[in-house]
């Protein structure tokens, strides 16, 4: 099975409670550090977000005063959650949530996209690209949505080895890592309310060892990774967050279009 029909059966049937993702420790901290890459004032800007899921991120960019968010998912189901809270806000035209493939060329989906977005974000959906060709199948359409000067954020694994993965202490943990050809696969358990939330991955070092290739392809420039070190809930609980930030297992990337 490809990576993204594994996507897309794994997210249907985690969708209803992958949301609770947001309350563990890991969803806490990736939350801060996105909110620092975007600067928290996002007045009147439109987003894009690719394989945002049930938007979790997508409604903290409306908090943050976007004008809109248009998520695009491969999983139906993930998009029904977000469309579900969506309603249950009484919200109508903020968030629109699209089906498709982010791994291919979306101009062949002839959605009613925007020609551009001040913001791009892809949190997560380079996990889930096991070839080469998937991740720049995916920022080839990060480097056409983004205007000139937009923003680009997204969550990537750092390390699927770490240590911090194999005890649980932030809210996730490894059932099982394996290396394969140029990365490694495994199985990610999430510790969400009231069930875990369980899946494959497929991480190539070209994302988790940090390279700059794939972004610098699509005109991404001024590539930095958000420091740890200055969330919030790590300055005020530096003990609990210590070990994370010797061998951290996610890294939130900011980059800017030339
Ligand atoms: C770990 S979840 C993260 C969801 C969201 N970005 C967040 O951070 O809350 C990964 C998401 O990527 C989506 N995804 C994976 N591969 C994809 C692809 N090729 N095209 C579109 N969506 C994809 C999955 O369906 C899932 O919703």
């Amino acid at each position: 099975m490809s990576s993204q029909d594994l996507a897309k059966t794994s997210y249907n049937e985690v969708a209803t409670a992958y949301d609770g993702y947001a309350q563990t420790p890991a969803g806490i901290i990736e939350a801060q550090l996105i909110a620092r890459a975007l600067g928290s004032d996002l007045a009147g800007l439109h987003v894009l977000d690719l394989g945002g899921g049930s938007g979790i991120h997508a409604r903290e960019c409306i908090d943050y005063g976007a004008e809109s968010v248009d998520i695009v998912d491969i999983s139906p189901e993930m998009l029904k959650v977000a469309w579900g809270i969506e309603e249950s806000l009484g919200r109508k035209d903020k968030i629109r949530t699209f089906e498709a493939d982010v791994s291919k060329p979306l101009s062949e989906y002839e959605l009613p996209l925007r020609e551009s977005y001040d913001v791009v974000m892809a949190n997560w959906i380079f996990s889930h690209a096991d070839k080469k060709s998937t991740l720049e199948g995916m920022f080839a359409n990060i480097g056409v949505y983004l205007k000139p000067r937009g923003i680009f954020v997204g969550i990537r694994d750092a390390n699927p080895f770490s240590q911090n993965f194999q005890t649980g202490k932030y809210g996730a943990h490894v059932k099982w890592v394996k290396e394969i050809e140029g990365g490694a696969k495994y199985w990610a358990v999430l510790h969400c309310k009231p069930e875990l939330v369980e899946f494959e991955v497929s991480t190539l070092e070209i994302i988790y060892g940090g390279s700059r290739e794939l972004y610098e392809s699509v005109g991404l420039m001024e590539y930095e990774e958000m420091p740890l070190g200055r969330a919030q809930c790590v300055k005020d609980d530096p003990e609990f967050w210590a070990d994370f930030l010797k061998d951290p297992f996610l890294a939130v990337v900011r980059a800017v279009k030339k």
